[in-house]
């Protein structure tokens, strides 16, 4: 609702449980486990730490801060950092939403896969093995009805605003997140074969490293903070003027980090546990199963041969996953729902079924057409959008933003910043370094 006062996370804790829960998703435990599993363990680890900190928190730094600066929707809020550059700030904005669109698209049917799994086994024990069947088969009817259910979740939160849904769900949902998270990490470390898959990951394995590594890691590194798509942006748009920005943005850079890296520590050792239990981990070609063979078939079949225990190890397992998802997915329609009711003068809880709406039937279509639209959508909006989107963005906010405008907005959270180590270098890194290292990481597969 486009109206004078505008809504504002309550506390500071509760913008930073919001934004990491955009942050922490799909893309730390799912995403980033299984990459590194595939591309040499630790060397992918250390590539993708080098990734977060030098590539992507500078410029989760400038999303916030545009956000925070413009006090409006992604597109407003671009607007006006660049007032003579109205038409290309404008464009980008909208190819953000159209972005963070697409991504919440393919991001719902693979929550709804979860939930599936979820739902399953809990079903079975009561008794109810046809349908426990049906929601574990991969069926187009089942994945359009478990899109739509996650879709109707995610609606439901966003429909009543930033504090009282938003902040609200994602402060209720991620300490069990943290704790499904940490028992499940304890719990299978301890299992014969755990030590194997610790190995893999830590031991770095420098055979791997190469210049596609790298594009990898980045493009994990984006996804991961949600940066390039406005989503920080639209939530930093909510954040309280006295927020420390470079710190509070370092704390949840720190959580995202931190919480992929124990993924790891979860994921390939459960592979391993897998195999000590008899379930088949490689190929026949000797690879290591792919990301959705892992997560759907190897991991239920560990908790199968896990007896009582295996049960309520799954379903925390697939209630971790659908909660994390949940965080992010809130996040991502709040972007195309703050552009269009602020910019339509709408209600929000009438544009939300809209867009949600919409989505869904795209998500729908891509369901019907899964072979050739499910991997393109992924490509276009994870490995182009994002980190494009983000170059410019880090362009516009470098070259084009008036830098005392930037100083003051920074400063009202650190009035002592002016001298501070952070604002020597961060101007300057988000309008040089960064454009170059980002193109660097671009053009060197195309170059060697
Ligand atoms: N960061 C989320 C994850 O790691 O799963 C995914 C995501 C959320 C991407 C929001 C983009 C976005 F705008």
């Amino acid at each position: 609702m486009a109206s004078g006062h505008r809504a504002q996370f309550s506390s500071r804790l509760g913008f930073i449980l919001a934004a990491a829960g955009s942050a922490v998703g799909l893309g730390n435990i799912w995403g980033f486990p299984t990459q590194a599993a595939s591309n040499g363990g630790a060397v992918f680890l250390i590539t993708y730490l080098i990734m977060v900190f030098v590539l992507a928190y500078p410029l989760l730094v400038a999303e916030l801060t545009i956000g925070r600066f413009g006090a409006s929707n992604p597109i407003r809020s671009l607007m006006s950092i660049a007032p003579k550059q109205k038409l290309l700030a404008s464009s980008v904005g909208i190819a953000g939403m159209l972005g963070v669109s697409g991504i919440l698209s393919f991001y719902a049917i693979v929550a709804g896969w979860f939930f599936g799994f979820l739902i399953g086994p809990v079903l079975s024990v009561l008794g109810f093995e046809s349908a426990a069947a049906w929601l574990e088969g991969f069926g187009t009817a089942r994945n359009i009805v478990l899109m739509l259910v996650f879709m109707l979740l995610t609606i439901f939160v966003v429909r009543s605003g930033v504090t009282d849904g938003i902040e609200k769900w994602s402060s209720r949902l991620m300490p069990v997140l943290f704790i499904l998270f940490v028992s499940m990490v304890a719990y299978t470390l301890l299992q014969d074969g755990a030590m194997e898959g610790l190995k893999m990951y830590l031991v770095p394995d420098m055979s791997h490293f190469s210049p596609d590594l790298m594009v990898s890691a980045m493009g994990q590194a984006f996804f991961s903070l949600s940066i390039g798509v406005c989503t920080m942006m639209v939530y930093g748009s909510y954040l309280r003027k006295d927020a420390d920005i470079p710190k509070t943005a370092a704390q949840v850079a720190l959580l995202d980090t931190g919480v992929a890296f124990v993924a790891g520590l979860l994921i390939l050792p459960a592979m391993f546990v897998a195999q000590n239990n008899g379930v088949e981990i490689y190929s026949d070609a000797g690879a290591l199963l792919d990301g959705d063979t892992l997560v759907f078939s190897v991991l239920p079949a560990m908790f199968d041969t896990m007896g009582g225990a295996g049960l309520i190890i799954g379903i925390a397992f697939f209630a971790l996953m659908v909660i994390a998802a949940l965080t992010s997915s809130i996040s991502m329609l709040e972007v195309p729902v703050s552009c269009a009711s602020e910019e339509l003068n709408k209600d929000r809880k009438t544009v939300v079924w809209w867009i949600g709406g919409a989505i869904a039937l795209f998500s729908t279509l891509i369901i019907l057409n899964f072979g050739s639209m499910f991997g393109l959508v992924i490509s276009v909006t994870t490995e182009y959008m994002q980190p494009i989107l983000g170059l410019i963005m880090a362009l516009i906010a470098g070259w084009i933003w008036k830098r005392n405008q930037v100083l003051e907005e920074l400063s009202q959270g650190n009035p002592e910043l002016k001298d501070s180590l952070f604002w020597k270098i961060w101007p300057t890194y988000v309008r040089v370094v960064c454009p170059i290292l980002m193109a660097l990481v671009f053009l060197w597969p195309v170059l060697k």
